[in-house]
C-alpha cells in the first residue's frame, strides 16, 4: 500500500470457527486473513500466501501488541507477518516489507480500525493461551504454549497501567511495584546494591520532597519487553522496562528512539525497514546511549535480565515528516 493512497478501513468482527480443532483450538477469520493453531505453530493464511510461525512467538508479539496500543510504527512477529499503526487504524500485512514475498507476488495488506484488531488479537490470544503460560513472563518464568489446549487462562491477558498520584514512595502514591507491595527483586538482579536515596527537604516540605532508587523499582518487575513504568510529560514519553531474551517483535520505527542502557547488555540487530536487509548490530553495554533511527527495524537480544530506559517523541506530526523526507531519519549530524 503506497504511503498517501487512502486505502478502504475496514471494520469487521473476528469471525470463530464452530468448532475447535483435536488439540482444543479454535480458528479464525479476520477480514482477509485466517488464522489457526496445532501444538507447535500458528497457521496464517491469506488470499494469496500462507505463513507458518512457532506459537510462542506469535503469542509475546500477539499480547504485546495489543497492550502497545500498537506501539509506534511496525511490529513485525517475525520477518513477514505484523501490524503497521496509523493512530486510529491499523495495517495487518503478510510479505508486504519482505523482499522474497514481494518478489513473488504473495504479499497482502489489510487497513482495520484499531479497535476491530483490538478485539479481535484478543480473542485468539484467549482461545490459544492455557492457564501456567504468561506471554509477559520471560520464558524462564513461565510455563509453555506448545501442546494441546489446557485449562483455560486465569486473571487478565495484559498488566494494566496504574497511575501514580503522587510521586512514587509518597504516602498515596498508588505505587505499582514499589518495595512494600512485596514483589520480589528479580533473580537476574539479586548482586545489584539499592541504595536508597538521602532526601533533604527544606523545613515546611517535609513529606512532599521524594526520591526512588529506580533500579530498586525496575529490579521487581515481573515481565519483559514491557513498560515497568512511564512517565510522560506532553509529548515527552519515558519509560523503564527490564529485558531478558529477545524482544518478541522486531519493532520499525516511525521515529528517532532513545536507548539508554542501565545495567548489563543487549544486542541489537538493525535492517532496513522496508526491505529487512542487514544494516549494523550494536552491543550496547550499561552506560550506553543510542538513537534508533526512524527509518530501521530493530530486534534486540538480552543474554541476561538487564535494565533499560527508552525516550520517545510522540508528536502525532513526526511519522509524516519521517516518511516524506522533511526529517532526516537520524536526530543529529556529527
Ligand atoms: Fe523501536
Amino acid at each position: 500500500m503506497a504511503d498517501g493512497a487512502s486505502p478502504t478501513v475496514l471494520n469487521p468482527e473476528v469471525v470463530k470457527s464452530a468448532t475447535a480443532n483435536k488439540q482444543g483450538y479454535h480458528s479464525f477469520q479476520f477480514g482477509g486473513f485466517e488464522f489457526a493453531r496445532d501444538e507447535y505453530f500458528v497457521h496464517i493464511k491469506w488470499p494469496k500466501g500462507k505463513h507458518t510461525m512457532e506459537v510462542d512467538r506469535f503469542l509475546r508479539a500477539m499480547v504485546r501488541d495489543i497492550g502497545w496500543g500498537f506501539f509506534y510504527g511496525w511490529i513485525f512477529f517475525d520477518d513477514v507477518f505484523g501490524t503497521h499503526n496509523h493512530y486510529g487504524t491499523v495495517d495487518i500485512y503478510a510479505g508486504t516489507y519482505d523482499q522474497g514475498c514481494k518478489a513473488a507476488g504473495i504479499d497482502f495488506i489489510q487497513r482495520f480500525t484499531a479497535e476491530s484488531v483490538s478485539k479481535a488479537f484478543e480473542t485468539i490470544s484467549r482461545d490459544w493461551i492455557s492457564e501456567g503460560y504468561d506471554p509477559l513472563s520471560a520464558p524462564l518464568e513461565t510455563g509453555s504454549p506448545m501442546g494441546s489446549k489446557g485449562k483455560p487462562m486465569q486473571g487478565p491477558l495484559l498488566r494494566n497501567f496504574t497511575p501514580a498520584k503522587r510521586m512514587l514512595g509518597l504516602p498515596g502514591d498508588q505505587p505499582v511495584r514499589s518495595d512494600d507491595t512485596g514483589t520480589p527483586i528479580n533473580r537476574a538482579f539479586e548482586d545489584v546494591a539499592f541504595d536508597q536515596p538521602d532526601i533533604e527537604p527544606e523545613p515546611g516540605f517535609e513529606g512532599q520532597l521524594h526520591a526512588i532508587n529506580l533500579f530498586d523499582h525496575i529490579a521487581r518487575s515481573d515481565v519483559t519487553w514491557n513498560p515497568s513504568m512511564t512517565a510522560i510529560t506532553k509529548a515527552s514519553i519515558c519509560c523503564v522496562t527490564s529485558e531478558e531474551h529477545m524482544l518478541p517483535v522486531i519493532h520499525g520505527n516511525d521515529r528517532n528512539e532513545w536507548f539508554f542502557q542501565l545495567s548489563d547488555e543487549i544486542h541489537w540487530r538493525i535492517q532496513d525497514k522496508n526491505t529487512g536487509n542487514p544494516r549494523g548490530m550494536i552491543v550496547m553495554k550499561a552506560g550506553d546511549v543510542c538513537a534508533m533511527p526512524a527509518d530501521i527495524r530493530h530486534q534486540g537480544f538480552s543474554p541476561k535480565r538487564s535494565m533499560l530506559m527508552v525516550m520517545e517523541n510522540g508528536s502525532p506530526e513526526l511519522p509524516e515528516l519521517y516518511a516524506t523526507g522533511k526529517l532526516a531519519p537520524y536526530p543529529i549530524e556529527f
